[in-house]
């Protein structure tokens, strides 16, 4: 049996330990909620800083050049390359996931079309914007039929008529990670592309998408990659498809030679077509700098390591909270998960709250699930000790039914 005591000795003796220092985190608090919005970088703050006051401030336009601002999606691409399985050219900072999923899928769905197969497939239950996505691509593009099998049935659903399918790699809910190896063999057995949504696998899994045959990809730079919030996002197209597939947002900084300042659009080579407007430039200063966390990071070990602290959270929450109302909502092996854990509880919105109060970082997605993030990068195993602590007091107590707990705020 575990104590405390091991989990400081645990932790102190972890490789990986160390790299927690390269975050700031804010006193008496257990930050479980990487997988939403990641921790500050030590170094990405330093890195506005400068942006903000000696780039912006004192060489005004100038920066564009003199401090590289122009190449700086591709150069945040190549090292969230590293992290995906990725070639350096097969990625790039842009947009949002939503709006990256939508010039791939859309991309695809038009070279799809030329061989006359009509349908984008994804599954129900996955997150939102996802199938919204999809669903505005469907309503603009009479050539493409959405196709949304039930949770569970993708694999049936596939035929010849599929141009892309759509698919979170870790499920936004239950944490649970699909097999991208064997659904890629499937997808091209039939003549189809992929396209994964890598928002909750980036940064917390050994990902390795040209390993494992995938096509196209997109994924958030605000969760695991700690790039703050509303970080740019990012997406990967497999060199073997850069010259065939077009963005359909076609904007100047994906042409050939922008300050051509041409009337006609030609797309640059490569991945850099993929680019729309003007880049944040602060926000990339900060994701660029964050991705330096990784540095000497290896993914197979990080994924071990949030395995692990799931592990002990699912152990010590069953210990602890047996009889309050908590069903696990996750995949129990941690080789079938992502970097979270859920609980489903019937007042799950009310216990997060309380929790938060408490210190206890988590969150909730209605209608009852509680999520709790393990980034491997700096949740230590005593906070997943001390945070089953907080919550067997909430549930034994049942302060959770407090007037204070029950409000809906904007954001969950
Ligand atoms: C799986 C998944 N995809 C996409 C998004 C949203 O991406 P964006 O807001 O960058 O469009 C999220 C946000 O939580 C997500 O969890």
């Amino acid at each position: 049996m575990t104590i405390r005591r091991d989990c400081l000795d645990r932790d102190d003796s972890d490789p990986l330990g160390p790299v927690r220092r390269r975050f700031s985190l804010p006193d008496g608090v257990i930050y479980l909620d990487g997988n939403s919005l990641g921790a500050l970088p030590v170094a990405a703050a330093d890195a506005v800083r400068i942006a903000v006051e000696r780039q912006w401030g004192g060489d005004l336009i100038a920066s564009w050049n003199k401090h590289g601002w122009i190449g700086l999606p591709q150069k945040v691409g190549g090292k969230i390359a590293r992290l995906i399985g990725a070639e350096p050219d097969e990625a790039v900072a842009a947009d949002s996931v939503s709006v990256n999923l939508f010039k791939l899928a859309a991309a695809a769905a038009a070279v799809g079309a030329q061989q006359g197969r009509r349908v984008v497939l994804t599954e129900g239950g996955d997150f939102p914007t996802d199938l919204y996505i999809l669903q505005g691509l469907a309503g603009m593009m009479p050539e493409v039929e959405l196709r949304v099998a039930a949770p569970g049935g993708i694999e049936a659903a596939l035929d010849d008529q599929v141009a892309l399918v759509l698919l979170s790699h870790v499920h936004y809910r239950s944490g649970a990670v699909r097999d991208m190896a064997r659904l890629n063999a499937e997808i091209r057995a039939v003549g189809a592309l992929s396209l994964w949504d890598l928002s909750h696998s980036a940064g917390v899994l050994d990902v390795d998408l040209n390993r494992d045959g995938a096509d196209l990809a997109a994924g958030c730079g605000y969760k695991y990659l700690n790039g703050g919030p509303g970080a740019p996002a990012w997406l990967f197209v497999a060199r073997r498809h850069q010259a065939a597939l077009r963005n359909p947002l076609s904007g100047w900084m994906g042409h050939v030679r922008p300050f051509d300042f041409a009337d006609d659009y030609a797309p640059a080579a490569g991945i850099d077509r993929w680019l729309c407007g003007t880049p944040p430039i602060l926000s990339l200063t900060a994701l660029d700098a964050a991705l330096d966390a990784f540095d000497g990071v290896d993914m197979a070990a990080a994924r071990a390591r949030a395995g692990a602290l799931g592990d002990l959270f699912i152990e010590r929450v069953e210990a602890r909270c047996a009889g309050k109302g908590l069903a696990l909502a996750s995949p129990r092996e941690a080789a079938a998960r992502g970097g979270q854990v859920s609980f489903r509880h019937p007042h799950g919105r009310a216990v997060m709250q309380n929790l938060i109060a408490r210190g206890v970082i988590g969150d909730f997605r209605s209608p009852d699930v509680i999520r709790f993030g393990f980034a491997p990068l700096y949740v230590r195993r005593v906070d997943v000790w001390d945070a089953v602590e907080v919550l067997a007091e909430v549930l034994d107590s049942e302060s959770w039914r407090d007037p204070r707990y029950q409000s809906v705020a904007a954001v969950t």
